[in-house]
């Protein structure tokens, strides 16, 4: 998967990508990430980017020309299946997301927003999805851009040492994830559950599940009343936590 992600500062995209799994991915010939400096795609004889929006109040607004020029330059090379605009009124993004862009693109564009955003007319001609990460405001699109990046390429097989680590994470069947313990066996009078070291992989699923649904109830209602409706088979409540 190649994502091409375009800012007006490209620097804030530097260290996201360099370390880690992330790393990895691009090592491993697996993902491409490449960041585009906007300022290369000035166009008014002042050299700038953006201007003041038409009407009162508002603040500075990225303008359509070099947003515009900058997709087209990228689309003479290769097919993107998405171009998304990161922005706070986007759709709010989550792991069903996540799930379908990686699956399902090869080449995405992620425009990054700045100020008081980017005209409305090149949003309609270019943009075939807006995300949001969630209900604040951020100061800029990078930061968010970095985390929907993420998101994907931890997706894509072979990019997890662990192939079915991704699929066990949070929120892929509609859950949080259980609880996890390593070593030592005792901590600060605190043992590890009794069943993770039992080496019974079905009670342990069981006992997984049960954390998994226990977990979901108390923190995130949300999340467990769609659950629920999904599984209509689930009529008991969990099992309270067990040592
Ligand atoms: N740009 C500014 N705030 C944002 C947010 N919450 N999500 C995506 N892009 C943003």
């Amino acid at each position: 998967m190649r994502i091409d992600i375009i800012s007006c500062v490209p620097k804030l995209l530097d260290s996201p990508f360099s370390h880690s799994i992330l790393q990895r991915a691009n090592d491993k010939a697996l993902s491409e990430v490449h960041v585009h400096d906007l300022r290369e795609y000035k166009v008014n004889k002042h050299g700038h980017i953006d201007d003041y929006a038409y009407g009162h109040g508002a603040g500075m607004v990225l303008m359509a020309d070099p947003i515009f020029n900058c997709i087209e330059d990228l689309k003479k090379e290769r097919d993107y299946q998405e171009v998304i605009y990161m922005t706070p009124d986007g759709e709010v993004f989550d792991q069903q997301i996540a799930n379908h862009l990686s699956i399902s693109c090869e080449n995405i564009i992620i425009l990054c927003g700045h100020y008081k955003g980017i005209d409305q007319r090149v949003r309609d001609e270019v943009i075939t999805r807006e995300i949001s990460i969630g209900d604040f405001v951020l100061s800029g699109g990078e930061l968010a851009a970095a985390v929907v990046a993420d998101a994907i390429i931890r997706l894509i097989p072979g990019v997890l040492g662990d192939e079915t680590s991704a699929l066990t994470d949070s929120f892929q069947d509609g859950l949080l994830a259980p609880p996890v313990y390593t070593r030592p066996r005792e901590w600060k009078g605190q043992e590890v559950p009794d069943i993770l070291l039992s080496g019974h992989e079905s009670k342990i699923d069981e006992w997984r599940l049960e954390q998994s649904m226990e977990r979901t109830k108390e923190r995130r209602p949300d999340l467990w009343e769609k659950y629920l409706d999904a599984h209509p088979e689930v009529k008991t409540k969990p099992k309270k936590k067990k040592k």
